[in-house]
């Protein structure tokens, strides 16, 4: 009689425990079972009123069914607990695949602009010889821009470079400001804060108030690069050029020099390269010259040495402008500079690297 009372209150509690989905039910039922309100521990108070030889009989039963129930419970939230787990391991997988196999197909990644690119390049290449890479304003005042260089007011090389003026008043005494012409700003800039033996490099905007056409911007790129030892000479400058060149290029380049004026080098040079593309035989690119001019530099004019406190009879070095717009040109044979900063995407596009 009472065996099957506690096999029904079983098979009960089991249809209950298949119905329920979470820890705090599974909690409720095994203390409606269990609990001191419950049906088992309700059979275990009357036990009192059963002899001794039923007692002995029903007390193992009652007892097992406890611990059935107790087992089945605990059983069960373990299962519940490990669903968890894998539930929230599945929900905050990291898929360590999916640059290769999702992003690779995303046709619209960004890239690196070969402007930038490039300049990484020759930074890359200047880093390994030694030397440091600065930066400087683009708003800068005449001091640094013409004064310094050995280019003093009402100097006719003031005009070799269109220059964007400030419209602030002109103070007696004050310098006036403007944008950069060129990167050689940054060259006394440089040589204040630190002291020879030195070398530096400088790479930068620069803007020139000047009408656009194929090889013209208004706004381009300079890599301005200065070092100041001892008895540095012509020799040095070509050596450094060179292995810059070839390290760009990919190649080994023929170079030639020309006499160059810039007021703060001398003696100033421009810098040729043979045509890459037709080898000195003559093409659209080097204007059917053989050669194409890269690099203006030249040994530092002592005046530009003093701007900088330093002593030019103790000291010399040689300084470069490196354009590197006009480098981007050669190395992709592009035949427009205004296509570099179009902001034209099927332009930029052809220079993702992956
Ligand atoms: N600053 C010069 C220019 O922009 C280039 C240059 C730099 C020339 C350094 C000589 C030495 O034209």
């Amino acid at each position: 009689m009472i065996e099957q009372k506690l096999n029904e209150l079983y098979s009960k509690f089991k249809n209950e425990l298949a119905g329920v989905s979470d820890r705090a039910a599974v909690l409720n039922l095994k203390s409606l079972y269990l609990g001191k309100q419950g049906p088992i521990t309700e059979i275990l108070s009357n036990m009192k009123n059963l002899s001794i030889e039923e007692r002995k009989v029903v007390g193992p039963v009652v007892n097992g069914l406890k611990e059935k129930i107790q087992q089945d419970t605990d059983a069960f939230l373990q299962k519940l607990e490990i669903e968890e787990i894998n539930q929230s391991l599945l929900k905050n997988k990291i898929d360590l695949t999916l640059r290769d196999s999702v992003l690779t197909n995303i046709q619209n990644h960004g890239g690196a602009h070969p402007v930038w690119a490039i300049q990484r390049e020759i930074e890359d290449v200047f880093l390994s010889m030694g030397f440091d890479i600065i930066d400087g304003p683009h708003i800068e005042d005449e001091y640094h821009n013409f004064e310094a260089l050995n280019i003093p007011a009402d100097h006719p090389a003031r005009d070799m470079q269109d220059t964007f003026w400030f419209e602030t008043e002109a103070r007696p005494g004050k310098f006036r400001h403007l944008l950069r012409t060129h990167t050689s700003t940054i060259q006394v800039r440089g040589m204040k804060q630190r002291r020879p033996p030195f070398r530096f490099i400088a790479p930068g905007k620069v803007f020139r108030c000047e009408r656009t056409d194929a090889s013209h911007e208004m706004v381009f790129h300079q890599l301005e690069g200065m070092l100041v030892d001892k008895d540095v000479s012509v020799a040095h400058l070509i050596y450094f050029m060179k292995t810059l060149l070839s390290e760009i290029f990919k190649r080994e380049v023929e170079v030639r020099l020309r006499p160059g004026f810039f007021p703060f080098v001398e003696p100033g040079f421009e810098l040729d390269i043979k045509c890459l593309l037709c080898k000195g035989q003559g093409c659209s690119v080097c204007k059917h010259v053989g050669w194409v001019e890269l690099l203006p530099c030249g040994l530092i004019h002592p005046n530009v040495l003093k701007s900088g406190d330093i002593n030019p009879q103790e000291w010399n070095g040689f300084a470069f402008g490196l354009g590197l717009d006009r480098l981007v040109m050669m190395k992709y044979a592009i035949d427009d500079i205004r296509h570099i900063h179009s902001g034209d995407l099927r332009f930029v596009e052809q220079f993702k690297s992956y």
